[in-house]
């Protein structure tokens, strides 16, 4: 379970005034379909019980007042609507995912409420767990409350994922935003990222869903995470599609000579891995575990050797929860998100969760002299607000 937040007594004493509103706001982890959202294909996340919580008031200026505490940053901060610019200062860099928001509901045609927000969170950022995309989406609400134009979860999603290409400059797919917006209680969402349809899949009562933060921080702005898409962009170019979805292992392996060595690889991670997402999918819903475990195994390979975008601490988790006997209940494991660091996805019989996490831990922290973060969540319920 999530650590627990701590109780936020002091919206009043900083804001002199009461909330009256809140929002959770929760993270995500995905299942399978890594580094694919990007190029239309599916993918299957689900959000989890780590989230922002937002106390939120209305004010009647023209500013948003923020008190970040429970995201590390002791300092309130006040953003002037009628002045909306990115921040370039590393250290205000967390505000563009507000500011983002808030410009592109603007640009929306929402005339911009006034606000102040304390947010407190037990989600990890840099997780690989979609900090980011949470924080996104309960800025979104809170305007939505106050300005009384609500939008549907996928409209939200589109707008959040704008604020972060221009504002933060990661050019990320759709997946992170959609899946905090949208995410249902027990389910997966099988998420087609060509048309933005959702399927839920209900997740097997007997598997636990056992998440492993490195702590080793990933930065998805710093360039990797854009070069992987510029690389499938080439890949599309030198073989003159429009989409991924006209490439087959067939075609690939045909045309492999208009591809340098690295290009073929990645396009044979986008490839293998659309094909996973649906085999999955199937697998769930039919409580096949040793497909579930395969899948998950040739996820995490795919994109460690052909996409290149593991560290040595994710394949060191995802390589200690396979040697595991057994009689340990490891159904299977992948790294989860955009990786260079972020966190593991394994799934374990559920009464054999806590010991799974003993055994990650100890061999996590004897390995690296570091602790491990690693705790049991579920799929909850997508971001929501209520009156308080
Ligand atoms: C990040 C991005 C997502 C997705 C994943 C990789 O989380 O925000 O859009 O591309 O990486 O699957």
């Amino acid at each position: 379970m999530p650590a627990s937040l701590k109780p936020m007594l002091s919206f009043e004493s900083h804001f002199g005034r009461s909330a009256t509103i809140q929002i959770t706001s929760p993270g995500r982890i995905n299942l399978i379909g890594e580094h694919i959202d990007y190029l239309g294909g599916k993918v299957m996340p689900i959000a989890i019980e780590n989230h922002l919580t937002i106390l939120a008031g209305r004010l009647t200026e023209r500013v948003v007042e923020i008190f970040p505490e429970g995201l590390g940053f002791g300092s309130p901060v006040r953003i002037d609507l009628d002045h909306l610019e990115k921040r370039t200062d590393p250290a205000e860099s967390w505000m563009n995912y507000v500011i983002g928001v808030l410009a592109v509901y603007e640009a929306s045609g929402i005339v911009l409420p006034g606000f102040c927000a304390q947010i407190d969170s037990n989600l990890p950022t840099g997780a690989g767990l979609s900090s980011s995309a949470a924080l996104e989406t309960g800025i979104a609400l809170a305007i939505e409350a106050f300005s009384g134009v609500e939008q549907d979860s996928i409209d939200r999603a589109l707008l959040c994922q704008r604020a972060e290409h221009e504002f933060a400059g990661v050019p990320c797919g759709i997946m992170d935003q959609i899946a905090v917006g949208a995410g249902r209680e027990g389910h997966a969402l099988l998420l087609d990222c060509s048309n933005l349809s959702i399927h839920h899949v209900s997740m097997p009562a007997d598997l636990a869903v056992v998440t492993a933060d490195t702590g080793v921080k990933h930065a998805l702005g710093d360039g990797e995470y854009r070069k992987r898409r510029e690389d499938c962009d080439e890949i599309l170019k030198r073989l003159g599609l429009s989409s991924f979805h006209e490439l087959s292992s067939e075609i690939l392996e045909a045309s492999a000579s208009k591809l340098d060595e690295k290009l073929f690889r990645r396009a044979r991670h986008a490839v293998t891995e659309m094909q996973r997402v649906d085999l999955f999918a199937t697998a769930l819903e039919s409580s096949d575990q040793e497909a579930l475990g395969q899948l998950m195994k040739a996820s995490h390979e795919s994109l460690r050797v052909d996409y290149e975008v593991s560290c040595q601490e994710l394949d060191f988790l995802v390589e200690t929860a396979y040697a595991l006997p057994a009689a340990s209940g490891v159904i299977g494991s992948r790294m989860t998100g955009g990786g260079f660091g972020g966190s593991t996805v394994t799934l374990v019989q559920c009464e054999k969760a806590n010991s799974l996490i003993e055994s990650l831990k100890k061999s996590y922290e004897e390995k690296f002299g570091r602790s491990l973060n690693c705790f049991i969540t579920s799929a909850v319920e997508g971001a929501k607000t209520s009156i308080v």
